[in-house]
């Protein structure tokens, strides 16, 4: 099959993970006999640095066109004081293409286990998704600033809520049908309409699933104390961004964690960690996170014997110690050489739950094309 990809590799580290995506792909389509276009363009503080806006109307416009978007990071120190923030692409991205379901899920390697802040035995049996609503809440609300106050709305209306809840429930019925929302619902009017509406999902739709409620507060605390007690967690933005963060450093590293943010329409796969602007440039980033998002981005493109097997890549690789500094103190291991070693290891896997239809077919070697970042003229 044929699939057009757009790469946004953004700023800080953004550009060394990236790296992964066309080496992947390419992988993935010799083996498979799939056909990757790969195009890559500008978001964040690089795009603001060539033209002036964080999301060029040109970025836009290519992903709208795209079949997936993977996004690796935005935003550093240089553009802290400017007009206009690398965030505001992203957001506007994320709105744009309606992604509201941003799904982020936590996966523990037994081999990574000692490098988690936490007890081995805390840790045993954790594994859970959060989703995360990702367009809507105080990051979308009405801003004021005047002289002497500052004010963001947090808003939700029943049918933002409604449908972040189905996909949490949804993912709960295919795990172990329980399913966490947290709120704070003791304090805040969002809190209270989002509480009813998933009780409401909950009890009409989904009595098969397991409902808990819980207040923000004691939530972060649980995913510490408890955490292997957790299967789907939903949330609204602003928490499911918080608690994410939190939850990531259990798997040993936020280098691992991968997202989807899907909608009805659009795909967009993303690392969860940020653009770590104090080692950009020295090759020494984790592309775990990234190589297990584009992982996320074949299984939504409906290509899951790919997207298992480049899973399977990614264990390999971590089992056998092929680690950066993040995850292995004094690790010489370069972002390249783990992409290498992925790479390398789909050949091995694939090839050997496949080798007959290698032998019986010609090889299926076609190549990413791939075409320079394009430069860009106007504002989304
Ligand atoms: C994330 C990031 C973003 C967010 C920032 C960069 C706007 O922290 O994807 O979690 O807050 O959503
Ligand atoms: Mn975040």
């Amino acid at each position: 099959m044929n699939f057009n990809i757009v790469s946004l590799p953004g700023d800080g580290i953004g550009p060394e993970v990236s790296a992964a995506v066309p080496v992947i792909l390419r992988k993935i389509g010799e083996l498979f006999g799939h056909e990757f276009q790969l195009n890559e363009h500008l978001i964040g503080g690089a795009a603001i640095d060539s033209c002036g806006q964080a999301l060029p109307s040109e970025t836009l416009q290519a992903c709208k066109n795209a079949d997936a978007v993977f996004l690796a990071a935005i935003g550093g120190p240089k553009w802290d004081d400017g007009d206009i923030r690398p965030e505001q692409g992203l957001l506007k991205l994320r709105s744009e293409l309606e992604v509201f379901a941003n799904i982020r899920p936590l996966t523990v390697y037994e081999t990574l286990k000692p490098f988690s802040p936490l007890k081995p035995e805390i840790l045993e049996g954790t594994d859970f998704i959060v989703v995360r609503e990702l367009t809507g809440g105080i990051y979308f609300g009405k801003k004021n600033r005047e002289a002497n106050f500052a004010s963001d709305e947090c808003r939700y209306s029943i049918n933002e809520v409604q449908r972040i809840a189905r996909v949490g429930f949804e993912l709960a019925k295919q795990r172990n049908r329980k399913l966490t929302s947290v709120d704070k619902a003791n304090v805040l009017e969002s809190s209270k309409l989002w509480r009813e509406v998933v009780t409401r999902i909950g009890e009409q739709e989904y009595p098969e699933v397991e409902l808990h409620h819980q207040l923000v507060d004691s939530c972060a605390m649980k995913l510490i104390q408890t955490p292997s007690e957790f299967d789907v967690v939903l949330t609204e933005n602003m928490f499911g961004d918080i608690l994410s963060d939190e939850a990531s450093v259990l798997a040993g590293s936020m280098g691992l964690l991968a997202s989807s943010s899907v909608g009805s329409r659009y795909g967009l796969f993303e690392p969860i960690h940020g653009s770590a602007p104090d080692i950009a440039g020295q090759g020494i980033a984790n592309p775990y996170a990234t190589i297990l998002s584009i992982a996320m981005m074949l299984r939504w493109l409906k290509l899951s014997t790919e997207a298992d097997s480049l899973e399977q890549a990614v264990s390999a690789s971590i089992e056998n110690g092929v680690l950066t500094v993040d995850l292995k103190p004094y690790s010489q291991v370069t972002t390249q050489q783990v992409i290498q070693t992925v790479a390398d290891n789909l050949t091995k896997i694939v090839g050997s739950i496949d080798s007959s239809r290698s032998a019986r077919n010609q090889p299926l070697v076609k190549p990413v094309e791939q075409s320079p970042q394009v430069a860009c003229a106007g504002e989304a």
